[in-house]
Parts: structure tokens; C-alpha cells; sequence
């Protein structure tokens, strides 16, 4: 199965009662194993988790550290971008030229690398005299 359609599936298991917006991430690991997550809001809004998150916990918990290809959906009128902290938790397990594509369930998407979303990523270069 395509990424895109991955992600559309698991986008419709989103728990996103308080903003109404549900969002669907499929990763392809380096072994080529798709991961899936979805957005899980809390009556706490701070505690909720977007669904890269919950997509990388998903390939984690599977023994895979290393990202090859996200795509991340939504039904907005324009492609859903990671928010800042799911950009760095990408950066954790996917390297600068790994594509992200953000989509709409209307058909539009937009391909960025993890570096154009995130660039200057904070990274364990900058704490090697630590
Ligand atoms: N959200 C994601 O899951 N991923 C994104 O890339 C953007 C935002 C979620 C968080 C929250 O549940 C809802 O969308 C509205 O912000």
C-alpha cells in the first residue's frame, strides 16, 4: 500500500474531538516497513499528540530508528505542515534530505525535505564539548 493511502486510512481513527481536525502520518522506514500514527487529543490540550508523533512511536516500538519517506494528511484547504516539535522529532530519526509530503484528502500535496522544514535543526553536533 502507497504511503498516501496509509496515512489517508489512519486519519479517520484520529481522536481529535476538541479541534475537529484529524490527521493521518504514514513513515517508511529504511527497511522499506510503513508506520502509521494519528493525532490523539486530550480534554488536557496540551497532552495530546499529533500523529508524527504517535507514526514514530510506531516504528520505534518496532525496533527502527531510521526514516526514509513521510507523508502527513488532512482535510484542510491547503497541505497540513508539521508543527515545530514534530519537525525536531522528525530530525531525530530522519536525515536532511528525507522528502515529507504534505497533503490534503482533495488530491493536493506539497514535497519539502526534512532540512527545507527544519533547517539549523538542533542536533547532538551542537552538544559535543557537553
Ligand atoms: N496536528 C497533527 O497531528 N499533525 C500536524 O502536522 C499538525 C497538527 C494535530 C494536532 C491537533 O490534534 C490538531 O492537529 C489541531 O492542531
Amino acid at each position: 500500500m502507497a504511503l498516501r493511502e496509509v496515512a489517508r486510512i489512519v486519519r479517520e481513527r484520529a481522536y481529535a474531538p476538541y479541534s475537529n481536525f484529524k490527521v493521518g502520518a504514514a513513515i517508511r522506514a529504511v527497511s522499506g516497513t510503513i508506520y502509521s500514527g494519528c493525532n490523539v487529543e486530550n480534554v488536557a490540550y496540551p497532552e495530546g499528540t499529533c500523529a508524527e508523533a504517535g507514526a514514530i512511536s510506531a516504528m520505534v516500538a518496532a525496533g527502527e530508528t531510521e526514516i526514509a519517506e513521510v507523508l502527513v494528511i488532512a482535510d484542510g484547504p491547503v497541505p497540513v505542515s508539521p508543527c515545530g516539535g514534530c519537525r525536531q522529532k522528525l530530525a531525530e530519526f530522519g536525515k536532511g534530505d528525507v522528502r515529507i509530503t504534505m497533503a490534503t484528502l482533495a488530491g493536493e500535496s506539497q514535497t519539502m525535505t526534512l532540512v527545507e522544514l527544519l533547517p539549523g535543526a538542533f542536533s547532538a553536533d551542537h552538544m559535543e564539548d557537553s
